[in-house]
C-alpha cells in the first residue's frame, strides 16, 4: 500500500475513514492511526498495520461531549467536572463502557478510554467524519511514538494510505490516563494533565511504579530505542572507553564525563514544555545515529518530569 503524507488531506481523510481504513491524523500529543471505533474491521487494520497484540486497548476519541453518554456509562459527579476542566485536551478517562464499543477496541474489558484532542486539524476531521475514532499513537507497538508526519512515515510507510501533516505536535508526550471511581482519581499512565492539576479535584493516587501493569498495556518496557538505553542519576559517572560509540539525551547541559558521540539536550533554559516537546524527537535521532548505547540523565520529577522520567524509565527497562 502507497502511503501519502498530505497537508490538506481532510476531504480525503474522512473519506476513506469512512472506507474502514486507517488513516494517521496530528493530536496535540503525538501523532494517532485512526479508524472508525464502531467498525471492528476498520480497527482491526490499525491492530496490523502497528503489529500491536489484541491484548493492548486503543483510546477513543469523541468528536464532540455528547458522544460521551453514548459510548460511556458515566455516573460519577467528578467526571463532568474534570472533562469540563480539560476537555478538548490531554486527558483520557477510562470509564465502563457501552454494548456499542467493540471488544477489539478495548481487549474485551469493561471499561473504555476515552478523549477529546484539542487539536484543529483532529477536530475538524472528526466533526466532519461525526463519529468516535479509536487512534493509538502512529507507531509500530512498543517503539517510540511519534511527533512529526515524517517519524510516522518511518514507522508505518506502506501500511496505511494517509498521514496527514499538522507539523510537529505541541506537547509531544502522550495523554495522561485516569479512571475515577467512586469519587477516586487514579493516574494509570502519567502525562501532561499532571498529579499537580489532577490534585484541585481530590487525591489522586499516582502511577503505580510496576513491574506489575495495573492495565493492559502498562507495559514495564515500552517507548523503546533500538540501541540500548540507560538512565543515569545526577550523582553516576558516565565515563566511556573502549571505543564505544555513546550517545547522550542530557537534561539541561552537557554531561562532564564522556566521551559521547552525539549530545541532545532537552532544555538548555530548563523548560519542561520544550523537554516534553522535543523528549521523542531527540530519542528517535540519537537512535537512527548507529550508536552503541544512548544514556540518558534523570530531569527533576515535578510537574512534567513526571511523564518524562516515565518515558525514559520505560524505554530503558531493556537497556
Ligand atoms: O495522547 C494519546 O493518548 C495518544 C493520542 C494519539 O491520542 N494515544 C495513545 O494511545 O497514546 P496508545 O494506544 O499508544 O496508548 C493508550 C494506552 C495503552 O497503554 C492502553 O493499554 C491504555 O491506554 N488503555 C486503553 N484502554 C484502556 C482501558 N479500558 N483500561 C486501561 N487502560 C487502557
Ligand atoms: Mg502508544
Amino acid at each position: 500500500m502507497h502511503t501519502e503524507i498530505s497537508a490538506e488531506g481532510s476531504d480525503r481523510a474522512v473519506k476513506l475513514l469512512a472506507d474502514g481504513e486507517p488513516v494517521a491524523l496530528p493530536t496535540e500529543t503525538v501523532y494517532g492511526l485512526a479508524a472508525d471505533a464502531t467498525r471492528p474491521d476498520a480497527v482491526l487494520k490499525i491492530f496490523e498495520a502497528k503489529e500491536r497484540p489484541f491484548f493492548d486497548p486503543l483510546i477513543v476519541h469523541l468528536p464532540d461531549i455528547n458522544w460521551l453518554d453514548r459510548i460511556t456509562q458515566n455516573r460519577d459527579p467528578l467526571v463532568q467536572k474534570l472533562v469540563e476542566a480539560f476537555w478538548p485536551g490531554p486527558l483520557t478517562l477510562v470509564l465502563p463502557r457501552r454494548e456499542i464499543v467493540p471488544d477489539i477496541v478495548t481487549s474485551g474489558l469493561e471499561t473504555v478510554a476515552v478523549r477529546m484532542s484539542a487539536h484543529p486539524v483532529f477536530q475538524k476531521i472528526a466533526s466532519q467524519f461525526g463519529k468516535p475514532l479509536a487512534a493509538p499513537s502512529a507507531n509500530r507497538f512498543g517503539r517510540i511514538s511519534p511527533t512529526t508526519a515524517q517519524h510516522v512515515m518511518a514507522e508505518l510507510d506502506g501500511r496505511i494510505p494517509l498521514i496527514v501533516d499538522g507539523g510537529p505536535t505541541e506537547i509531544g508526550v502522550e495523554s495522561t490516563i485516569i479512571s475515577v471511581e467512586n469519587g477516586c482519581i487514579k493516574i494509570l499512565r502519567s502525562g501532561p494533565v499532571t498529579f499537580e492539576a489532577l490534585s484541585m479535584f481530590g487525591n489522586p493516587a499516582p502511577e503505580a511504579r510496576a513491574d506489575k501493569p495495573l492495565a493492559p498495556g502498562q507495559l514495564k518496557s515500552h517507548y523503546a530505542p533500538r540501541t540500548p538505553f540507560k538512565l543515569f542519576g545526577p550523582d553516576l559517572s558516565t565515563r566511556f572507553s573502549g571505543g564505544l560509540q555513546v550517545g547522550c539525551l542530557a537534561w539541561d547541559k552537557p554531561l562532564p564525563d564522556g566521551p559521547f558521540a552525539i549530545t541532545e539536550i532537552l532544555s538548555e533554559t530548563g523548560d519542561m514544555r520544550e523537554a516534553a516537546a522535543t523528549l521523542f524527537a531527540k530519542m528517535r535521532r540519537l537512535d537512527e545515529a548507529g550508536l552503541d548505547l544512548i544514556v540518558a540523565e534523570e530531569v527533576p520529577e515535578v510537574g512534567l518530569g513526571i511523564a518524562i522520567m516515565d518515558r525514559l524509565r520505560k524505554a530503558s527497562a531493556n537497556g
